[in-house]
């Protein structure tokens, strides 16, 4: 059994429905501050299979060896985090305590159960401002911008030197680019319960009239356009890395670091562009001045994932934003109001029926705005 913790947020949820579709068991412990139980029923509907759940934190070292004793867990894969790099500035001894404070508890936790396999969800932001792109994963570690970049890069290190200290232990770290798309299905994807900072769920709420515009967050960059470039990654490629880095593991100890990202960067400008394209919505733009703590541009060299995970991104940008453009049409209000699962009184497997149906239907093209404009 493999225990997901966050496993009901954005990352995690794709990375279950991968875990459960290819026959392992799944837990998920999740706390639910930045995501919804909804969650649950949703993932089991697209895998066909249902995981275990417990609402708690990480933090909490009296449930997490109850969970080890009371659960045969073979393997971790760690994404509760908190990740607003804004609300790290302001609160980061939060962030310090979630993302350092609750790892470090976790490892206590599966060191006492004798339990050694850990992958973590890390991001290129450990890297700081990299003067050399792509970026690989032997790059020097630079200063992170923030105190959100700092916990990530602290958390590696924690893992690392556990790692380095018993042979027992297989220790992933997954350094994540900038994770965008959703589920095909439209059933899961990103669901920001404020104001969203990050790129793409801006762009969608724009384009679904809850925001007036697009801020493009300056258009001075040392880039072929001026705006910032990044490497976005589909979200589902993203969670197919987890299980090859898994069955890595369980093959080899030590630490191992990896990059998941496609290999090419897109600028602001060419995300509107095709997002437009796509969607056939038209994005209001105004250009403001660079975003304190923004680097020019980023993308990795995927190369290392490629030649020992036999793993490299499929999905091109058209999809990203396609499937991204589907789960916001489908989810206006993210898992908020829940047209799947209102009926808690039925039999299970009544609501099975009903969820497989439901899904089925939420194929079809249906936006609030227009449907001439909506993909199919
Ligand atoms: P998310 O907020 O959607 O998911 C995180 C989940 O962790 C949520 O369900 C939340 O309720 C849960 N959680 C938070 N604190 C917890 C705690 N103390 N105990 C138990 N559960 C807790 O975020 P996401 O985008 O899915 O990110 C998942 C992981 O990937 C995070 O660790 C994040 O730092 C990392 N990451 C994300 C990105 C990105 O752009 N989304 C990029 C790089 C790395
Ligand atoms: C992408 C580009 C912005 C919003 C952040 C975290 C990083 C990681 C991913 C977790 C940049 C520009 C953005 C907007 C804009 N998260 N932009 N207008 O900054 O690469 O990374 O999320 O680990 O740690 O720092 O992603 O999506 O915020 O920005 O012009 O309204 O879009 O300046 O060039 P970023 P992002």
């Amino acid at each position: 059994m493999i225990l997901v913790t966050g496993g009901v947020g954005y990352i995690g949820a794709h990375i279950c429905v991968e875990l459960l579709s290819d026959g392992n068991d799944v837990l998920i412990l999740d706390n639910l501050c930045n995501s919804s139980r909804i969650t649950v029923e949703r993932i089991t509907v697209l895998a066909g299979a249902r995981p275990s759940f417990i609402e708690g934190d990480v933090r909490n070292r009296p449930l997490l060896e109850r969970i080890f004793t009371d659960y045969p867990i073979d393997a971790v894969v760690h994404c509760a985090g908190l990740k607003a790099v804004g609300e790290s500035v302001r609160e980061p001894l939060r962030y310090f305590e979630t993302n350092v404070s609750g790892s470090v508890n976790l490892c206590q936790a599966m060191a006492d159960a004798g339990v050694h396999t850990l992958l973590f969800s890390s991001s290129a932001t450990v890297y700081g401002e990299c003067v050399q792109m792509p970026i690989d994963e032997s790059c020097v570690l630079g200063q992170p911008t923030n105190p959100y970049g700092h916990s990530k890069l602290m958390a590696e290190n924690v893992m690392g030197s556990i790692a380095r200290s018993d042979p027992r232990w297989s220790v992933g770290l997954l350094r994540y680019f900038n994770p965008i798309g959703a589920h095909p299905s439209g059933l899961l994807g990103e669901a920001p319960t404020t104001a969203p900072n990050n790129l793409l769920p801006y762009l969608l709420q724009v384009a679904t009239g809850q925001q007036k515009e697009l801020s493009i967050f300056g258009d001075d960059y040392p880039t072929p356009d001026g705006t910032g470039v990044r490497d976005y990654i589909h979200v589902m490629d993203l969670a197919g890395g987890h299980l090859k880095a898994l069955d890595y593991l369980q093959r080899n100890s030590g630490v191992h670091t990896w990059n998941l990202g496609t290999g090419r960067g897109y600028s602001v400008l060419e995300m509107v562009n095709a997002f437009e394209r796509v969607s056939g919505m038209n994005i209001p733009l105004k250009t403001t001045p660079r975003r304190n703590g923004d680097i020019a541009q980023c993308w990795a060299d995927p190369g290392k994932a490629a030649r020992e995970l036999s793993w490299c991104a499929t999905r091109n940008l058209d999809e990203m934003l396609r499937d991204a453009w589907r789960w916001q049409c489908q989810n206006p209000h993210g898992y908020e109001v829940d047209n799947l699962y209102p009926n808690t009184s039925e039999p299970e497997d009544v609501t099975m029926i009903r969820l497989v149906r439901s899904a089925d239907a939420l194929f079809r093209p249906n936006t609030t705005r227009d449907a001439n404009k909506t993909i199919t």
